[in-house]
């Protein structure tokens, strides 16, 4: 009603350890970092350069905890196949999928920080599955991924938004205020760190989409702001999300 849409969070959490069964706090640790990154109230917003300050952006998204589902399984680590989706093989069955943002936390193999589905996917794998080492910023996170940006980089996916390099050498991430990327930056680049694209832009490094560091990473652009906005947009493969 006063315009903003609010996401009802459902975290599913798999466990097979007492460790891999995350506490309440951490889980909550991870819903105030999306509540912070999508309303532009991360204390890192001001380290972004003059040079951006001009397109950073809120998105203007809140995130509201609304459930935790916890199971305990003797599987040792989950992959990408959805398999942590699905009671039928061992998972958890998404709650809502339609108007409910699910979050899997388990361990996965393969050194997979997360995964996102797509906006226009299946409902019954929608959502966002995130490494149990890197979720929220207490507890079992692990430094450098022990900010909580995993699931914010994840929902920014959810929300329609691609790797800020496009997936490609000097690939497009339909967004045009974000600048061309080479190809993903890992670790903390030191700023300013040009691209060998045409015109050798100054890299957007600590933008969500990229994969530095979760300490080097505190900004969406005003484009990605309108990109992830439309997908809550009448018409908009997420519009139930909007009511
Ligand atoms: N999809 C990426 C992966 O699985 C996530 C990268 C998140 N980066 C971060 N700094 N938390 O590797
Ligand atoms: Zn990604
Ligand atoms: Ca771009």
């Amino acid at each position: 009603p006063d315009g903003t849409i609010e996401i009802p969070v459902v975290v599913n959490v798999l466990y097979r350890t007492a460790a891999e069964n995350i506490s309440d706090a951490q889980i909550q640790s991870q819903i105030d970092v999306l509540n912070e990154d999508y309303a532009g109230t991360n204390a890192d917003f001001a380290n972004v350069p003059a040079l951006f300050s001009g397109v950073k952006a809120a998105i203007g998204v809140k995130f509201k905890l609304i459930n935790t589902v916890r199971k305990s399984t003797n599987k040792k680590s989950w992959s990408t196949n959805d398999a942590m989706k699905k009671s039928s093989t061992g998972g958890i069955n998404p709650t809502s999928p339609a108007n409910t943002l699910n979050l899997w936390v388990c361990t996965l193999g393969g050194g997979v920080l997360g995964y996102a589905q797509f906006p226009g996917g299946q409902s019954a794998t929608d959502g966002v599955v995130c490494l149990n080492t890197g979720f929220g910023r207490i507890g079992t996170a692990q430094a450098p991924f022990n900010k909580g940006r995993t699931a914010t980089h994840e929902v920014g996916h959810w929300m329609n938004l691609r790797h800020i390099w496009g997936d490609a050498t000097c690939g497009s991430d339909l967004v045009n205020d974000t600048p061309q990327h080479n190809t993903a930056n890992y670790g903390c680049p030191s700023y300013p760190h040009k691209s060998t694209c045409t015109g050798t832009p100054v890299e957007m490094t600590m933008n969500y989409m990229d994969y530095t560091d979760d300490a080097c990473m505190y900004m969406f652009s005003a484009g990605q702001k309108t990109r992830a906005l439309a997908v809550f947009a009448n018409g908009g493969p997420r519009a139930a999300f909007a009511q």
